[in-house]
């Protein structure tokens, strides 16, 4: 997965990634049961962007937590999007993940299923061993969230074989799917630093915002990407019926049209041709600025400085 997007957000960032890194290297994976552990190393061992512990670990800081107090939990939400991406590849049949074969196609479906399950538990022993007093509180929101993001994946696949879908019910699915669990990990950074409700909330809508752009662009980037920076297959969404923004915008302006006997060329020219590529991409820079916006009301300090940077980074991602 080679991009400059890529190496500049190491760059900016390299203090927090190391400690990511770090923290993952040193889980203790036993060993003794390669069936188990190996799948699990290999998946950990292909850097993601790993945004959602980043966002905890720089909302912790910019409202005065240390970093060190925040870790177990950046690592919880890290692990925790693992186990999705994981069921998600089975799910959504993609060989391709992080630029590697996913597990199900190195070793099989029912390795990649217990891989998952593993990164779960893994999730919940990391996330219980923040040393904070809300830690309960913390596991409460943990587990309400990870529940949402199987109620995402779950309208997810049902859609796959809903010949319409109205916007609403895509902005409800991605929403549960993926919004919550960046809204969910700005809201941890937040309640390790044992800040006001407010604050709280404040944090949490800016997650949202930053996640529900980060879907819509997801799905953009799924057609308009190029798989060698993405790490993923392109034209995955199109070829498994996913309905997504630009599929239910384009059956509207094209009722006439069967969508998914389109290629991924054909139904590139169709969003371009029919401007609903530039509308759909206004829909995403929307959440974007949203996010911006919550985030300038924060107290100026290094740390905001960071999460603006971070934020940049997401906006204008190509991997
Ligand atoms: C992929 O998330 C799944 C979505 C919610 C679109 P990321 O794009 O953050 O995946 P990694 O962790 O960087 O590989
Ligand atoms: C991912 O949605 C959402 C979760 C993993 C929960 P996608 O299926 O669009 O993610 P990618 O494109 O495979 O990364
Ligand atoms: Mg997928
Ligand atoms: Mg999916
Ligand atoms: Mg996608």
């Amino acid at each position: 997965m080679n991009s400059d997007g890529k190496q500049a957000l190491n760059a900016a960032l390299a203090p927090y990634l190391n400690q990511i890194e770090d923290s993952l290297q040193n889980l203790s994976l036993d060993d003794h049961i390669p069936l188990f552990y190996d799948p699990i190393r290999y998946f950990l061992d292909i850097p993601g962007k790993r945004i959602r512990p980043l966002l905890l670990l720089l909302t912790a800081e910019a409202l005065g937590q240390k970093t060190e107090t925040a870790l177990p939990a950046a690592l919880a939400v890290e692990l925790l999007h693992n186990f999705t991406l994981v069921h998600d590849d089975i799910m959504d049949n993609d060989d391709t993940r992080r630029g590697h074969l996913t597990i199900h196609k190195k070793w099989d479906i029912a390795t990649a299923i217990l891989a998952g399950d593993g990164l779960m538990g893994l999730a919940f022993q990391s996330l219980l061993q923040t040393p904070v007093p809300d830690v309960a509180t913390m596991a409460r929101r943990f587990t309400d969230t990870m529940l949402i993001v199987c109620e995402g994946q779950g309208l997810d696949k049902m859609f796959e074989t809903e010949p319409i879908v109205q916007p609403p019910r895509y902005l409800d699915m991605i929403s549960r799917k993926t919004a919550v669990l960046l809204e969910l990990s700005c809201e941890l950074g937040a309640i390790t630093a044992g800040v006001s409700q407010e604050t709280i909330s404040n944090m949490r809508r800016f997650g949202y915002a930053l996640g529900m752009g980060f879907q819509i662009q997801d799905d953009v980037l799924d057609i308009t990407g190029d798989s060698q920076t993405l790490g993923k297959n392109i034209g995955s969404d199109l070829q498994m019926h996913k309905q997504t923004i630009l599929t239910i915008e384009l059956q509207k302006q094209y009722p006439d049209t069967v969508i998914f006997d389109l290629s991924v060329s054909e139904f590139v020219a169709l969003l371009k041709e029919s401007g609903i590529l530039l509308k759909v991409q206004d829909m995403y820079r929307n959440h974007f600025e949203t996010a911006f916006e919550i985030l300038n009301g924060l107290p100026d300090n290094p740390a905001k400085k960071h999460l603006q940077v971070l934020s940049r980074f997401i906006q204008n991602r190509n991997w």
